[in-house]
C-alpha cells in the first residue's frame, strides 16, 4: 500500500536507538552535508530529549531538545534520505512542541537552514532577523510560541 503511514514518533527508548540516531545524524550531517564532525556533536546530547521516527524497528529520523528554562532548542532534525517527504520531519515537529509543553517550555527556538524554511513555516514557525552561516550552511534564526 503507497501513501500509508507506518512509522511511529516517539522519544528514542534506550541506548540502541540514541546510538542509531547519532549514526543517521553523522550521516546525514557530516556525510551528506559536509559538517565538521565537532560542530555535529556539540557536547550537549546528554542534556537533550531525543525524539526518533521508527518505522519496521530502523530508525528513519531524528531531531533533539534542549530545554533553557521555558525555551526549547531544536536541532538535529534530520530524516535517512530514503524516506524524505513522507512527512516525518513534519511529525517529528509536532512531537517537539508537545515535548516542549510537557516540560513547561513556551516556545521553540531554531536555527533553519535556509533550504528548509518551507518545512519549518509549514509548522508554525516564524523567521526572526537576518541570514548567517553556521558551520558552513546559511542559515537562519526561526521560532514559535506555543
Ligand atoms: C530537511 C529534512 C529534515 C526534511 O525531512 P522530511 O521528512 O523530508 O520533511 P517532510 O516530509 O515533513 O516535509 C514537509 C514539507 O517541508 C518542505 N520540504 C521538505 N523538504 C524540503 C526540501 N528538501 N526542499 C524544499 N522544501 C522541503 C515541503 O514543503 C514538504 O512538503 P511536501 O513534501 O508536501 O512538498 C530532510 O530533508 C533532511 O534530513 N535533510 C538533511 C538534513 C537537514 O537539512 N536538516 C534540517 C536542518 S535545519
Amino acid at each position: 500500500m503507497t501513501g500509508t503511514v507506518l512509522y511511529e514518533v516517539r522519544r528514542a527508548r534506550d541506548q540502541h536507538e540514541l546510538a542509531a540516531a547519532l549514526e543517521l545524524r553523522h550521516a546525514v550531517f557530516c556525510v551528506e552535508q559536509g559538517v565538521p564532525e565537532h560542530d555535529e556533536l556539540d557536547g550537549r546530547d546528554h542534556e537533550g530529549i531525543h525524539l526518533v521516527a521508527v518505522e519496521n524497528g530502523e530508525l528513519l529520523g531524528t531531531c533533539r531538545i534542549v530545554m533553557v528554562g521555558s525555551t526549547a532548542q531544536l536541532s538535529r532534525l534530520a530524516v535517512r534520505d530514503d524516506a524524505r517527504r513522507r512527512g516525518i520531519a513534519t511529525a517529528l515537529l509536532d512531537l517537539a512542541d508537545a515535548e516542549t509543553r510537557f516540560a513547561h517550555g513556551r516556545r521553540v527556538v531554531l536555527h533553519a537552514q535556509i533550504y528548509a524554511r518551507d518545512l519549518y513555516e509549514q509548522a508554525g514557525y516564524r523567521a526572526r532577523g537576518r541570514a548567517f552561516r553556521e558551520a558552513g550552511i546559511e542559515h537562519i534564526a526561526m521560532e514559535k510560541v506555543l
